[in-house]
């Protein structure tokens, strides 16, 4: 695949991610026939990046399973260490797990358990102490987008993180237009490139920004995902409903190679 070079993008050698997002699906009946259905050939490009994120009680189990060439996530992580937190899992249980990536913000985070930016910017921090790769999740509501909003939300959203040091090889960043998740509706490919180059240009306030790899989410899919990774700032998609099919995941991973 040869995506488009931009003034950012010149000479960098960012990979494509493909990141699926389980969400609160999947038993073990699920989890091992998912397996059993991916064929890790799919991943033979060396410019291609993928991995799965399940709810906490299947991570030791699929990283057990999969092979190495895919990388396991959690969807979330505790703000804390350790101590008095019951229900919480701390980044260093993820690590000991052998997690390599935590979403972190996604906007269900966001509107219904509490992750404010301040939360999030501690979510990263904690996950950053044990290498395990933040994947700061961004995006606007419908109404934000409706009363053209967008940027201003998201500049708000990514504000707290242009303070980490050399953030842009520490972190993913995910735009994901909260009207576009699990809807069927995608921001188009122009829609979602003007959104990626602008968070873009927040990082290049602070640094070189043309290694931040920034992923697209929301109603990705097999039809649509190729034309967005053509785009010159997306460089790759976070997944939800496409991933629960390992037919449809492997055709994503195929089009981002
Ligand atoms: P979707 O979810 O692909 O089902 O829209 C994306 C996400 O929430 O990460």
């Amino acid at each position: 695949m040869m995506r488009a070079v931009s003034k950012y993008t010149e000479g960098a050698m960012r990979k494509t991610w493909v990141l699926g997002n389980w969400k609160l699906n999947q038993l073990t009946d699920d989890v091992v026939s998912w397996v059993d259905g991916f064929d890790s050939g799919v991943l033979i490009s060396d410019n291609v990046v993928a991995g799965i994120a399940p709810s906490f009680p299947y991570l030791s189990r699929l990283r057990n399973l999969l092979p190495q060439s895919l990388k396991v996530g959690a969807q979330t992580v505790s703000e804390y260490n350790n101590g008095a937190y019951t229900g919480e899992v701390s980044s260093s249980m993820l690590r000991d797990l052998g997690v390599e990536f935590a979403l972190v913000g996604h906007s269900e985070r966001r509107q219904m358990f509490g992750d404010t930016n301040k939360i999030v910017l501690n979510k990263v921090n904690v996950l950053l102490e044990q290498s395990v790769l933040p994947v700061v999740c961004v995006g606007e509501t419908e109404a934000e987008f409706k009363a053209g909003k967008t940027k201003q939300v998201i500049a708000e959203q990514l504000a707290n993180l242009l303070s980490i040091d050399n953030v842009c090889n520490k972190i993913i960043v995910a735009y994901e237009p909260i009207w576009a998740i699990g809807t069927g509706l995608t921001a188009t490919p122009d829609q979602a490139q003007e959104i990626h180059s602008f968070i873009r240009a927040q990082f290049e306030a602070v640094e070189a920004a043309e290694s931040l790899i920034i992923l697209y989410g929301g109603s990705v899919n097999e039809a649509n995902a190729k034309s967005l990774f053509l785009q010159e700032d997306i460089d790759g998609a976070l997944v939800g409903g496409a991933s629960l099919s390992v037919d449809k995941f492997s055709k994503i991973i195929r089009a981002a190679s």
